[in-house]
């Protein structure tokens, strides 16, 4: 269970589940998903393929329901609001630029008209909302594209428009899934400066799902998902702003140093004691369904469990065993061997 009490949590997932049924299959999207994005934070979401990226950006959005878990943005839990505070939650108060241009942008409308779209929807019109489309196509630095419409703009002009369009409404969460996945490393770097600007400027708080892997240098925090659960993070060691000037490409002192020297990965312990353990290192390691634990003067030490000829089955009885004796008062088995007393 997470803090909910905490005020800088502006989006909580707890103990989160997807799952979709299709044709009497069932796939687990989500496992248990835990998360918590700092009001104004810049995040970075990355995965392997189907790993749960874009279904916990459509639960953030309120465009689909978990299965079970708690979703909660800026303090409103989204399973408890009616379908009408829904619509209005997807509306006003949050933004989505999806990969493909052809999802943000109508294609006939013009850059103008397609931001103006969603602020008629939310019941603002007229010049009011004129000059606010102006004004948001000023902010993503297109100032003289006004009347293009949509192919008539480069991929990464039309990521922008895409940008003014979900902040018609001045949604206080962004959301971003692969807002570059079909740009060059340039232009991909002018969508990242505009959402690092919005991030500083306007405290906007965003999430970046990305299959960039320098996408940790355009943002504060990477967080990893694995089978639908968070599996790790990577950190920065100094704030954004800094590693900024001297990420190689300034003439910081530091230029020569490399932009991954800034970050730390850190693996992800859930609310239920869980960590993952990646499927390369079980296999270099040759890990299996147990292992054994021990506590060092470093930490804990997990290695391949050496009774390895026990079935899975024994292995279960035993620990039923030892869980049974520990419930009778009597600290045997793995809990003795956390304290360093072996059985
Ligand atoms: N509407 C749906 N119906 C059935 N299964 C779905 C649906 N949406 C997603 N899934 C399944 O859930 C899993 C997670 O999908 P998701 O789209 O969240 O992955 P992703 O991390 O965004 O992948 P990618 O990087 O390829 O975009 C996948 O196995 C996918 O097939
Ligand atoms: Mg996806």
């Amino acid at each position: 269970m997470q803090n909910i009490q905490d005020s800088s949590a502006f989006v909580i997932c707890d103990d989160l589940y997807k799952i979709f049924k299709v044709a009497e299959i069932e796939v687990m999207a989500l496992q248990g998903l835990d998360l918590t994005v700092r009001r104004g934070e810049l995040v970075g979401v990355v995965g392997a393929s189907g790993s749960g990226k874009t279904t916990l950006m459509n639960v953030l959005g309120g465009l689909t329901l978990p299965s079970a878990g708690r979703v909660i943005v800026d303090g409103k839990n989204l399973l408890k609001l009616s379908a009408r505070e829904l619509t209005t939650y997807r509306q006003i108060e949050v933004g989505f630029v999806w990969q493909q241009g052809s999802r943000n942008l109508v294609p006939y409308l013009s850059a103008l008209d397609n931001i103006k779209l969603p602020m008629t929807l939310a019941g603002v019109a007229g010049a009011q909302a004129d000059a606010r489309a102006r004004e948001l196509m000023d902010k993503v630095d297109l100032p003289h594209r006004y009347d293009h419409r949509p192919i008539q703009l480069s991929g990464g002009e039309q990521q922008r428009v895409a940008i003014a369009v979900a902040l018609a409404n001045e949604p206080k969460l962004l959301l971003a899934d692969e807002p570059t996945g079909e740009l060059d490393s340039t232009t991909s770097d002018q969508v990242y400066d505009l959402l690092q600007r919005l991030n500083r400027d306007d405290g906007l708080t965003i999430c970046i799902v990305s299959h960039d892997p320098t996408i940790a240098q355009h943002v504060e925090r990477v967080v990893q998902i694995r089978d639908g659960k968070l599996a790790s993070e990577t950190v920065r060691r100094r704030p954004l702003a800094d590693t900024r000037m001297h990420d190689g490409r300034g003439a910081g002192a530091e230029a020569t140093e490399s932009w991954q020297d800034h970050f730390e990965e850190l693996i992800v312990l859930d609310s239920a004691g869980r960590l993952q353990i990646p499927k390369q290192l079980r296999e270099d390691l040759g890990f299996e369904n147990r292992v054994e634990m021990e506590v060092t003067a470093d930490g804990v030490l997990i290695r391949p469990a050496r009774n390895l000829e026990q079935t899975s089955s024994q292995a279960e009885i035993q620990i039923e065993r030892e869980i049974r004796a520990e419930d009778n008062g009597a600290p045997a088995g793995l809990l003795a061997r956390f304290r360093g007393r072996k059985t």
